[in-house]
C-alpha cells in the first residue's frame, strides 16, 4: 500500500518536523486525488501511525463533502476555491486549531493545503509539509485514480483541448492546476486556482506576507512519481516554456526571476533558506 511505503521512507522527516515542541501541536490533513479523508487504507493508516508516534496529538483529516463518497467526487468536481474556502472554515470553527496547527497534504492536498496558508492566516499555519504536491500544476494526468476509468480518459481529453475555457475551469479540480508549458499565456489569464496562488498575473502581497510566516515548508519530492507530470513540479520546478522536456528548477523559472522581487520565493528556493533551514527539500523513491 503507498502509504507504507512512505511511511517507512518518510517517518523520520514527518515526525521531525511535526513533534519539535513538547506540547505537540494539532495536525490538520488533505487527501490527495481519488482518495478520502478517512480511507483506512491511506490517511486513516496514517493518522494511526502519528498518533502512535505522538501520543495525544489532535489531528483533523478534512471531509470535503457530507461523507466519504462526496469526499472523493469533490476532489474532481468540486471548484478549488471553494474548497480551499471550505477547509478555511472546518480550520477556523474548529476550537482545538486556534493556537495554530501544522499541515500535511498529500498529492492535490498539498497544493490545496498552500493555498489556505497563503489565503487563510488565521488560525496560523505553523509547518506544512507537502507530500508530492504539484506546486506549479500539472500537465497530462497519467495515473488518475478515480475508481471508473472512463472519467479519466474523459477528463484527460478535455483538459488537452479545453483546460482553460472558463466551464471547464468552473467544473474541473484538475483543469484548475493544469499548466500547459505551450501555452503559458492562456494558463496565466485562464487558470481560475493556480495561476492565482502562484501570483502569475498580478502580486498578491497578503500570500507572500502569509506564506512567509511558515515556519518551515517542507516539500517532498517523489523521485519516481509517476502521478504528477513533471514530478519536478513538487518542487516548484516546471517545463520550460513551449515545450514538454526540459525541466527547469524553479530557480531558472520565470516566475521564481520576476517574482522574487515581490518576496513570495524569499524563502523558497534561494540558497541562504535552505541554509538557515527555511526549506527542507526531501525525496523519496517509491510512492506508488
Ligand atoms: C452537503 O450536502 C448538501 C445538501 O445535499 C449540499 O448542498 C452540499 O453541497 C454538500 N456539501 C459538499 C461540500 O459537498
Ligand atoms: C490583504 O489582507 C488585508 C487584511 O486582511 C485585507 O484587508 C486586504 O483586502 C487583502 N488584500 C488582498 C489583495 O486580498
Amino acid at each position: 500500500m503507498k502509504i507504507l511505503v512512505l511511511m517507512g521512507v518518510l517517518s523520520h522527516l514527518l515526525v521531525a518536523v511535526l513533534a519539535d515542541s513538547p506540547k505537540y501541536k494539532p495536525i490538520v490533513m488533505w487527501h490527495g486525488m481519488g482518495d478520502s479523508c478517512c480511507n483506512p487504507f491511506s490517511l486513516g493508516h496514517f493518522s494511526k501511525f502519528l498518533e502512535e508516534q505522538m501520543p495525544t496529538v489532535y489531528i483533523k483529516s478534512l471531509r470535503i463533502g457530507n461523507n466519504s463518497i462526496e469526499d472523493i467526487e469533490n476532489g474532481f468536481f468540486m471548484n478549488i476555491n471553494d474548497q480551499v474556502t471550505l477547509a478555511c472554515k472546518l480550520i477556523g470553527e474548529d476550537p482545538e486549531l486556534k493556537m495554530g496547527y501544522n499541515a500535511l497534504g498529500v498529492s492535490q492536498g498539498g497544493l490545496f493545503l498552500r493555498a489556505v496558508a497563503q489565503r487563510c492566516p488565521s488560525p496560523p499555519m505553523l509547518n506544512l509539509i507537502s507530500l508530492g504536491g504539484p506546486q506549479q500544476g500539472v500537465y497530462g494526468l497519467p495515473h488518475c485514480l478515480y475508481p471508473t476509468h472512463e472519467i479519466c480518459d474523459y477528463l484527460r481529453r478535455v483538459l488537452n483541448v479545453g483546460a482553460y475555457w472558463s466551464w471547464i475551469q468552473a467544473r474541473f479540480v484538475q483543469a484548475e492546476y493544469w499548466h500547459d508549458p505551450m501555452n503559458e499565456a492562456s494558463y496565466q489569464t485562464g487558470s481560475m486556482f493556480l495561476a492565482d496562488i502562484n501570483n502569475e498575473l498580478q502580486i498578491n502581497t497578503n500570500y507572500s506576507d502569509n506564506l512567509n510566516r511558515l515556519r518551515k515548508l517542507v516539500l517532498v519530492k517523489f523521485t519516481e512519481d509517476t502521478m504528477v507530470q513533471p514530478k519536478d513540479s513538487e518542487w516548484f520546478g516546471f517545463y520550460a516554456p513551449g515545450q514538454a522536456s526540459t525541466v527547469l528548477p524553479l530557480q531558472k523559472t520565470k516566475l521564481y526571476i520576476e517574482v522574487r522581487t515581490s518576496n513570495f520565493f524569499v524563502n523558497i528556493g534561494s540558497p541562504e533558506s535552505q541554509e538557515v533551514g527555511q526549506v527542507e527539500s526531501d525525496s523519496a523513491d517509491s510512492w506508488y
